[in-house]
């Protein structure tokens, strides 16, 4: 993140750094992997509940009727759902795994590979306001920063309340065995409007931290590489570098630079889902105004 001023072009010019030189991983493959699916099935939600949340609009008919019709919208919603689903119990699992082999099951609720906030993640964002205000130096970042933990416990939360609001709307005869009828009216209710939330929420100030802030613009593809260079480690995640090179880690972390391929898939990938976020926010004012 960036304040307004030179700093930040030059720090979006630092960004810029040659292709060649040392790499450090930043995400595994399962964290990728678990990533694209996402994605995947989070747009393939987004396309096929939204007509259904909006379906007095001529243009969601015209997108249920490019599916297939709202029937075959559904089903294709209930498969991405299901997707989603497993890609959140891979995601537990792996977090569980993970605590068992660094024989820390603390480490991840605790320290700074963990997602979840700390004492240090309040005084990053208090400096960094002071920063923007131009009140002090720009604050220096561990593995993970403020934002991208609020980003996290988003989707987090957001995959906890959809999920469990769709089961119900998914398997009503199941639940209503023992649970009262107005709970579905509230799952229908709850449902429908955090999926709004979420789709708002991700197209765009999720995607702003990927694509349009200084540092990243016009794309950061980290995530589909999982390399990071050793001058955006160095620079951004200064705390991080240190810690490592202090510990002595720092070569467990090296890695080969990512391909072209890898780097065009990304921005093939990146590039996509902002286009269709654009499209789905400028719908979505649209059809709440009209
Ligand atoms: C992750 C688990 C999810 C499950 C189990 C699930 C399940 C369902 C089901 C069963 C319906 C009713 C569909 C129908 O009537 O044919 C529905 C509707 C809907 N879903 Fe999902 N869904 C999930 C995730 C999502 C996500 C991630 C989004 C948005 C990004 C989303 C957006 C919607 C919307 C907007 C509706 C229409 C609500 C309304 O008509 O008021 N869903 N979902």
């Amino acid at each position: 993140m960036s304040s307004p001023g030179s700093s930040s072009l030059a720090a979006a010019g630092a960004h810029a750094a040659p292709a060649a030189g040392r790499y450090y991983r930043r995400f595994t493959r399962t964290e990728r992997i678990l990533h694209s699916v996402l994605m995947l099935t989070f747009v393939g939600c987004a396309l096929t509940g939204l007509p259904l949340l909006f379906s007095d609009k001529p243009w969601a008919t015209a997108l249920a009727r490019l599916l297939g019709g709202f029937e075959v919208a559904g089903a294709i919603h209930r498969i991405c759902a299901f997707g989603m689903l497993a890609m959140f119990a891979c995601h537990l699992v792996t977090l569980i795994r993970r605590g068992i082999a660094n024989k820390s099951i603390l480490g991840i609720v605790w320290g700074p590979d963990s997602m979840v906030p700390q004492p240090q993640d309040a005084i990053d964002l208090y400096k960094h306001v002071k920063w923007f205000l131009g009140r002090g130096p720009q604050p220096k970042f561990d593995r993970w920063t403020y934002w991208e933990k609020f980003d996290y416990w988003a989707v987090f939360w957001g995959m906890a309340i959809i999920g469990g609001s769709g089961l119900l709307l998914w398997f009503p005869v199941f639940f209503a065995k023992f649970l009262p009828g107005w709970m579905f009216n509230i799952a229908a209710l709850v449902h429908g409007e955090e999926a709004l939330l979420a789709v708002a929420f991700i197209f765009t100030i999720h995607f702003y931290n990927g694509h349009v802030r200084p540092e990243r613009f016009p794309m950061d593809t980290v995530i589909f590489t999982g390399r990071i260079s050793e001058h955006e480690l160095k620079h951004e995640r200064a705390v991080e570098y240190e810690r490592l090179r202090r510990e002595g880690r720092l070569a467990a972390y090296e890695a080969p630079p990512p391909t072209l391929e890898a780097q065009v898939w990304g921005w093939f990938v990146g590039g996509a889902a902002l286009l269709l976020g654009i499209v789905a926010i400028v719908l979505i004012v649209y059809s709440l105004v009209h």
